[in-house]
Protein backbone atom coordinates (compact mmCIF):
# COMPACT_ATOMS: atom_id res chain seq x y z
CA UNK A 1 0.00 0.00 0.00
CA UNK A 2 1.34 3.09 -1.00
CA UNK A 3 1.66 6.21 1.58
CA UNK A 4 -0.81 8.26 -0.58
CA UNK A 5 -3.15 5.11 0.32
CA UNK A 6 -2.25 5.52 3.62
CA UNK A 7 -3.40 9.00 4.20
CA UNK A 8 -6.50 8.56 2.37
CA UNK A 9 -7.57 5.78 4.02
CA UNK A 10 -7.08 8.24 7.01
CA UNK A 11 -9.30 10.88 5.71
CA UNK A 12 -12.23 8.02 4.81
CA UNK A 13 -12.05 6.40 7.99
CA UNK A 14 -12.71 9.85 9.80
CA UNK A 15 -15.06 10.56 7.78
CA UNK A 16 -16.75 6.60 8.43
CA UNK A 17 -16.27 7.77 12.70
CA UNK A 18 -18.28 11.32 11.71
CA UNK A 19 -20.99 9.69 10.15
CA UNK A 20 -21.25 7.39 13.35
CA UNK A 21 -21.43 9.77 15.40
CA UNK A 22 -23.88 11.78 13.86
CA UNK A 23 -26.23 8.96 14.46
CA UNK A 24 -29.13 8.14 12.24
CA UNK A 25 -27.13 5.73 10.13
CA UNK A 26 -27.01 1.96 8.73
CA UNK A 27 -24.56 0.79 10.78
CA UNK A 28 -24.03 -2.44 9.17
CA UNK A 29 -23.27 -0.82 6.00
CA UNK A 30 -20.82 2.22 7.79
CA UNK A 31 -19.13 -0.98 9.18
CA UNK A 32 -18.57 -2.92 6.09
CA UNK A 33 -17.35 0.07 4.61
CA UNK A 34 -15.13 0.47 7.52
CA UNK A 35 -13.64 -3.01 7.11
CA UNK A 36 -13.10 -2.04 3.28
CA UNK A 37 -11.19 0.28 3.90
CA UNK A 38 -8.93 -0.67 7.12
CA UNK A 39 -8.40 -4.53 6.06
CA UNK A 40 -6.54 -4.10 3.39
CA UNK A 41 -3.58 -2.35 5.31
CA UNK A 42 -1.39 -4.47 5.03
CA UNK A 43 2.01 -4.84 7.12
CA UNK A 44 4.11 -3.19 5.25
CA UNK A 45 7.33 -1.84 6.43
CA UNK A 46 7.53 1.26 5.02
CA UNK A 47 3.98 2.37 4.99
CA UNK A 48 4.75 5.56 7.15
CA UNK A 49 8.37 6.56 5.78
CA UNK A 50 7.13 8.84 2.82
CA UNK A 51 4.90 10.78 5.47
CA UNK A 52 5.82 14.03 6.56
CA UNK A 53 4.50 16.54 8.58
CA UNK A 54 0.84 17.27 8.42
CA UNK A 55 0.30 13.78 6.49
CA UNK A 56 1.64 11.73 9.66
CA UNK A 57 -0.15 14.08 11.80
CA UNK A 58 -3.26 13.14 10.42
CA UNK A 59 -2.86 9.42 10.03
CA UNK A 60 -1.38 9.46 13.86
CA UNK A 61 -4.53 11.31 14.82
CA UNK A 62 -7.03 8.52 12.75
CA UNK A 63 -5.39 5.32 13.86
CA UNK A 64 -3.45 6.15 17.13
CA UNK A 65 -5.50 8.89 19.28
CA UNK A 66 -7.28 7.34 21.87
CA UNK A 67 -10.40 9.31 20.44
CA UNK A 68 -9.20 8.99 17.22
CA UNK A 69 -11.80 7.89 14.56
CA UNK A 70 -10.20 4.25 14.63
CA UNK A 71 -10.89 3.99 18.65
CA UNK A 72 -14.36 5.67 17.77
CA UNK A 73 -15.80 2.11 15.67
CA UNK A 74 -15.66 0.46 19.01
CA UNK A 75 -18.50 2.51 20.19
CA UNK A 76 -21.62 0.95 18.23
CA UNK A 77 -19.67 -2.72 18.13
CA UNK A 78 -22.40 -4.30 20.28
CA UNK A 79 -24.79 -3.61 18.26
CA UNK A 80 -23.58 -5.36 15.03
CA UNK A 81 -24.23 -8.90 14.13
CA UNK A 82 -22.46 -11.79 15.74
CA UNK A 83 -20.16 -12.42 12.67
CA UNK A 84 -19.62 -8.51 11.63
CA UNK A 85 -19.17 -7.90 15.44
CA UNK A 86 -15.75 -10.46 15.44
CA UNK A 87 -14.03 -9.14 11.72
CA UNK A 88 -14.78 -5.88 12.78
CA UNK A 89 -13.45 -6.19 16.37
CA UNK A 90 -9.79 -8.09 15.07
CA UNK A 91 -9.26 -5.94 11.96
CA UNK A 92 -9.43 -2.70 14.47
CA UNK A 93 -6.98 -4.19 16.46
CA UNK A 94 -5.12 -5.56 13.68
CA UNK A 95 -4.57 -2.09 12.30
CA UNK A 96 -3.89 0.02 15.89
CA UNK A 97 -0.96 -2.35 16.70
CA UNK A 98 0.24 -2.21 13.06
CA UNK A 99 0.50 1.48 13.37
CA UNK A 100 2.04 1.31 17.01
CA UNK A 101 4.43 -0.50 15.63
CA UNK A 102 5.21 1.06 12.64
CA UNK A 103 5.10 4.28 14.39
CA UNK A 104 8.21 3.31 16.79
CA UNK A 105 9.84 1.97 14.61
CA UNK A 106 9.54 5.35 12.43
CA UNK A 107 10.42 6.83 15.57
CA UNK A 108 13.25 4.64 16.31
CA UNK A 109 14.85 5.24 13.26
CA UNK A 110 14.74 9.28 12.86
CA UNK A 111 18.19 10.73 11.95
CA UNK A 112 19.18 12.91 14.61
CA UNK A 113 19.37 15.93 12.96
CA UNK A 114 22.63 18.11 13.70
CA UNK A 115 23.11 20.81 11.57
CA UNK A 116 27.07 22.12 12.33
CA UNK A 117 26.52 25.10 10.42
CA UNK A 118 24.09 26.88 13.13
CA UNK A 119 25.56 29.28 14.83
CA UNK A 120 25.49 28.45 18.37
CA UNK A 121 23.69 29.59 21.03
CA UNK A 122 25.93 31.71 23.41
CA UNK A 123 24.67 31.98 27.31
CA UNK A 124 23.52 35.31 28.74
CA UNK A 125 25.64 36.64 30.92
CA UNK A 126 25.00 39.16 33.77
CA UNK A 127 26.99 42.50 34.33
CA UNK A 128 27.72 44.81 36.73
CA UNK A 129 25.79 48.15 36.29
CA UNK A 130 27.95 50.90 34.64
CA UNK A 131 27.81 53.15 37.94
CA UNK A 132 28.87 50.15 40.38
CA UNK A 133 31.72 49.54 37.80
CA UNK A 134 32.84 53.30 38.11
CA UNK A 135 32.70 53.30 41.51
CA UNK A 136 34.80 49.87 41.46
CA UNK A 137 37.22 51.91 39.28
CA UNK A 138 36.81 55.42 41.71
CA UNK A 139 37.79 52.30 44.46
CA UNK A 140 41.17 51.49 42.51
CA UNK A 141 42.43 55.10 41.59
CA UNK A 142 41.93 56.53 45.64
CA UNK A 143 43.52 53.47 46.70
CA UNK A 144 46.37 54.04 44.27
CA UNK A 145 46.92 57.59 45.52
CA UNK A 146 47.29 56.18 49.47
CA UNK A 147 43.41 56.46 50.83
CA UNK A 148 41.64 53.80 52.36
CA UNK A 149 37.98 53.14 51.84
CA UNK A 150 35.48 53.75 54.38
CA UNK A 151 31.70 54.18 54.50
CA UNK A 152 29.02 56.09 56.43
CA UNK A 153 24.97 55.36 56.64
CA UNK A 154 22.74 56.38 54.50
CA UNK A 155 19.95 57.83 56.70
CA UNK A 156 22.07 60.67 58.99
CA UNK A 157 21.60 62.65 61.74
CA UNK A 158 20.95 66.44 61.29
CA UNK A 159 24.36 66.45 63.64
CA UNK A 160 26.05 64.87 60.82
CA UNK A 161 24.75 66.02 57.88
CA UNK A 162 24.66 69.58 59.22
CA UNK A 163 25.80 70.63 62.40
CA UNK A 164 29.18 69.58 62.37
CA UNK A 165 30.05 70.76 58.53
CA UNK A 166 29.73 74.11 60.07
CA UNK A 167 26.11 74.16 58.27
CA UNK A 168 23.75 76.83 60.23
CA UNK A 169 20.79 76.22 61.33
CA UNK A 170 18.90 78.57 58.75
CA UNK A 171 20.55 77.81 55.92
CA UNK A 172 19.19 76.71 52.77
CA UNK A 173 20.74 73.22 52.41
CA UNK A 174 18.70 72.69 55.78
CA UNK A 175 15.57 73.26 54.12
CA UNK A 176 12.89 70.76 55.01
CA UNK A 177 12.21 70.83 51.28
CA UNK A 178 15.72 70.55 50.00
CA UNK A 179 15.88 67.17 52.24
CA UNK A 180 14.32 63.71 52.76
CA UNK A 181 13.51 64.12 56.46
CA UNK A 182 12.46 60.68 58.16
CA UNK A 183 12.04 62.52 61.29
CA UNK A 184 12.85 65.90 62.71
CA UNK A 185 16.40 64.92 63.31
CA UNK A 186 16.92 62.07 60.69
CA UNK A 187 16.68 63.02 57.31
CA UNK A 188 18.20 60.35 53.81
CA UNK A 189 21.76 62.32 53.49
CA UNK A 190 22.02 64.92 50.94
CA UNK A 191 25.64 64.66 50.49
CA UNK A 192 28.39 61.75 51.40
CA UNK A 193 30.43 64.63 53.56
CA UNK A 194 28.81 63.39 56.96
CA UNK A 195 31.01 60.37 56.72
CA UNK A 196 33.99 63.03 56.68
CA UNK A 197 32.75 63.88 60.33
CA UNK A 198 31.99 60.08 61.60
CA UNK A 199 35.67 59.33 60.17
CA UNK A 200 37.28 62.10 61.68
CA UNK A 201 35.08 61.19 65.39
CA UNK A 202 36.54 57.73 65.71
CA UNK A 203 40.09 58.35 63.90
CA UNK A 204 42.76 60.34 64.68
CA UNK A 205 44.80 62.16 62.21
CA UNK A 206 46.83 60.86 60.25
CA UNK A 207 43.84 60.45 58.04
CA UNK A 208 43.29 59.77 54.52
CA UNK A 209 39.97 58.31 52.90
CA UNK A 210 37.71 58.31 50.62
CA UNK A 211 33.85 57.42 50.74
CA UNK A 212 31.81 56.49 47.77
CA UNK A 213 28.03 56.26 47.83
CA UNK A 214 24.42 57.10 47.45
CA UNK A 215 22.89 60.59 48.13
CA UNK A 216 19.48 61.92 48.29
CA UNK A 217 17.80 65.10 47.42
CA UNK A 218 14.13 65.81 46.20
CA UNK A 219 15.08 67.36 43.05
CA UNK A 220 12.59 67.36 40.54
CA UNK A 221 13.62 64.70 37.34
CA UNK A 222 14.47 65.41 34.16
CA UNK A 223 17.63 64.74 32.36
CA UNK A 224 19.95 65.85 34.48
CA UNK A 225 18.96 65.51 38.05
CA UNK A 226 17.61 62.55 39.84
CA UNK A 227 16.08 62.25 43.59
CA UNK A 228 19.14 59.82 44.23
CA UNK A 229 22.37 60.02 43.01
CA UNK A 230 26.41 59.51 43.72
CA UNK A 231 29.34 60.85 45.31
CA UNK A 232 32.63 60.22 46.11
CA UNK A 233 33.91 62.24 49.49
CA UNK A 234 37.64 62.60 49.73
CA UNK A 235 39.43 63.74 52.95
CA UNK A 236 43.05 64.22 53.98
CA UNK A 237 43.89 65.45 57.24
CA UNK A 238 47.60 65.56 58.63
CA UNK A 239 49.90 68.13 59.56
CA UNK A 240 51.18 70.29 56.72
CA UNK A 241 48.73 69.59 54.15
CA UNK A 242 48.00 72.09 51.99
CA UNK A 243 46.29 73.33 49.10
CA UNK A 244 48.64 71.88 46.77
CA UNK A 245 48.58 68.43 47.97
CA UNK A 246 44.29 69.05 47.10
CA UNK A 247 45.38 69.84 43.57
CA UNK A 248 47.55 67.59 42.86
CA UNK A 249 45.60 64.55 44.47
CA UNK A 250 42.36 65.71 42.24
CA UNK A 251 44.54 66.08 38.96
CA UNK A 252 46.11 62.52 39.58
CA UNK A 253 42.80 61.01 40.31
CA UNK A 254 41.44 63.26 36.94
CA UNK A 255 44.30 61.10 34.94
CA UNK A 256 43.87 58.03 36.31
CA UNK A 257 39.68 57.94 35.60
CA UNK A 258 39.62 59.21 32.80
CA UNK A 259 42.82 59.52 30.84
CA UNK A 260 46.13 61.61 30.32
CA UNK A 261 44.55 64.55 28.38
CA UNK A 262 42.42 65.41 31.20
CA UNK A 263 42.89 69.46 32.64
CA UNK A 264 41.29 70.08 35.95
CA UNK A 265 40.25 73.82 36.86
CA UNK A 266 39.28 74.93 40.43
CA UNK A 267 36.95 78.05 40.72
CA UNK A 268 36.95 79.51 43.84
CA UNK A 269 33.39 79.08 45.60
CA UNK A 270 32.12 78.83 49.15
CA UNK A 271 30.96 75.98 51.18
CA UNK A 272 30.60 75.83 54.82
CA UNK A 273 32.72 72.84 55.98
CA UNK A 274 35.95 74.41 53.88
CA UNK A 275 37.79 77.57 53.17
CA UNK A 276 38.85 78.27 51.12
CA UNK A 277 37.20 76.71 48.63
CA UNK A 278 36.18 75.64 45.04
CA UNK A 279 34.21 74.22 42.44
CA UNK A 280 35.86 71.47 41.01
CA UNK A 281 35.62 71.10 36.79
CA UNK A 282 37.41 68.44 34.64
CA UNK A 283 37.82 69.50 30.55
CA UNK A 284 35.23 67.77 28.65
CA UNK A 285 36.36 64.16 28.56
CA UNK A 286 33.60 64.12 25.75
CA UNK A 287 34.56 66.41 23.17
CA UNK A 288 38.10 66.71 24.68
CA UNK A 289 36.99 70.39 25.75
CA UNK A 290 35.81 71.59 22.64
CA UNK A 291 32.60 72.20 23.47
CA UNK A 292 29.35 69.69 22.52
CA UNK A 293 25.96 68.80 24.14
CA UNK A 294 27.63 67.18 27.25
CA UNK A 295 29.35 69.92 28.47
CA UNK A 296 26.55 72.63 27.07
CA UNK A 297 29.53 73.73 25.11
CA UNK A 298 31.52 75.03 27.84
CA UNK A 299 34.07 72.35 27.22
CA UNK A 300 34.39 71.82 30.92
CA UNK A 301 32.45 69.21 33.02
CA UNK A 302 31.25 70.75 36.74
CA UNK A 303 32.67 67.39 38.57
CA UNK A 304 32.38 68.75 42.29
CA UNK A 305 33.48 70.97 45.16
CA UNK A 306 36.62 70.99 47.36
CA UNK A 307 38.75 73.11 49.68
CA UNK A 308 40.68 73.18 52.78
CA UNK A 309 38.95 71.80 55.90
CA UNK A 310 37.23 74.64 58.17
CA UNK A 311 39.08 74.78 61.60
CA UNK A 312 35.29 74.61 62.76
CA UNK A 313 34.85 71.36 61.42
CA UNK A 314 37.92 69.87 62.85
CA UNK A 315 37.02 71.02 66.32
CA UNK A 316 33.45 69.39 66.20
CA UNK A 317 35.73 66.43 65.98
CA UNK A 318 38.00 67.19 68.75
CA UNK A 319 40.99 67.32 66.09
CA UNK A 320 43.18 70.77 66.93
CA UNK A 321 42.89 72.84 63.82
CA UNK A 322 46.26 74.44 65.40
CA UNK A 323 48.56 71.75 64.78
CA UNK A 324 46.67 69.58 61.89
CA UNK A 325 44.89 70.84 57.84
CA UNK A 326 43.40 68.91 56.10
CA UNK A 327 41.67 68.80 52.70
CA UNK A 328 38.05 67.18 51.48
CA UNK A 329 36.17 66.46 47.94
CA UNK A 330 32.96 65.99 46.95
CA UNK A 331 32.71 64.83 43.57
CA UNK A 332 29.72 63.85 41.46
CA UNK A 333 29.78 59.87 40.08
CA UNK A 334 26.70 59.88 37.68
CA UNK A 335 28.08 62.87 35.74
CA UNK A 336 31.53 61.05 35.48
CA UNK A 337 29.58 57.92 34.34
CA UNK A 338 26.93 59.77 31.88
CA UNK A 339 30.54 61.60 30.08
CA UNK A 340 32.40 57.89 29.98
CA UNK A 341 29.53 56.00 28.34
CA UNK A 342 27.88 58.77 26.35
CA UNK A 343 24.94 58.57 28.37
CA UNK A 344 22.54 61.97 27.74
CA UNK A 345 19.89 61.50 30.55
CA UNK A 346 20.66 60.10 34.34
CA UNK A 347 17.30 58.43 34.43
CA UNK A 348 18.42 56.06 32.49
CA UNK A 349 20.98 55.41 34.76
CA UNK A 350 18.36 54.32 37.21
CA UNK A 351 15.06 52.86 35.24
CA UNK A 352 17.26 49.49 35.07
CA UNK A 353 16.31 48.58 31.66
CA UNK A 354 17.93 45.85 30.59
CA UNK A 355 18.36 46.29 26.99
CA UNK A 356 19.29 49.68 27.94
CA UNK A 357 22.00 48.07 30.13
CA UNK A 358 23.35 45.55 28.19
CA UNK A 359 25.13 48.06 25.89
CA UNK A 360 27.74 48.67 28.09
N1 LIG B 1 29.06 68.12 49.83
C1 LIG B 1 29.11 69.03 48.70
C2 LIG B 1 27.85 68.88 47.87
O1 LIG B 1 27.22 67.86 47.94
C3 LIG B 1 30.31 68.74 47.86
C4 LIG B 1 31.58 69.07 48.57
C5 LIG B 1 32.14 70.34 48.43
C6 LIG B 1 32.23 68.12 49.33
C7 LIG B 1 33.32 70.64 49.06
C8 LIG B 1 33.42 68.46 50.00
C9 LIG B 1 33.95 69.73 49.82
O2 LIG B 1 34.08 67.58 50.76
O3 LIG B 1 35.12 70.03 50.46
O4 LIG B 1 27.53 69.77 47.14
Amino acid sequence: MAAQSVVEAAERLQRIANALSEGNVNLEALYEEALAVIEPISEEEHLLEELEGKQLEVVKRVFLFRKGALNQLFRFISLLPDDLKRRVGAAINRTKSLFETLLKKEEEEEPIKFDVTVPGRSPEVGRRHIITRTIEEICNVMRQLGFSYTEGPEVEDEYHNFVALNIPEHHLARDEKANFYITDTLLLRSQTSPVQIRYMESHKPPIRVFAPGRVYRPDTVDASHYYAFHQVEGLWVDEGISFAHLKTTLLLFSRLMVGEDVKVRLRPSFFPFTEPSAEIDFSCFVCGGKGCPTCGKKGWLEIGGCGMVNPNVLRYCRIDPERYTGFAFGIGIDRIVMALYGINDIRLLFQNDIRFLEQF
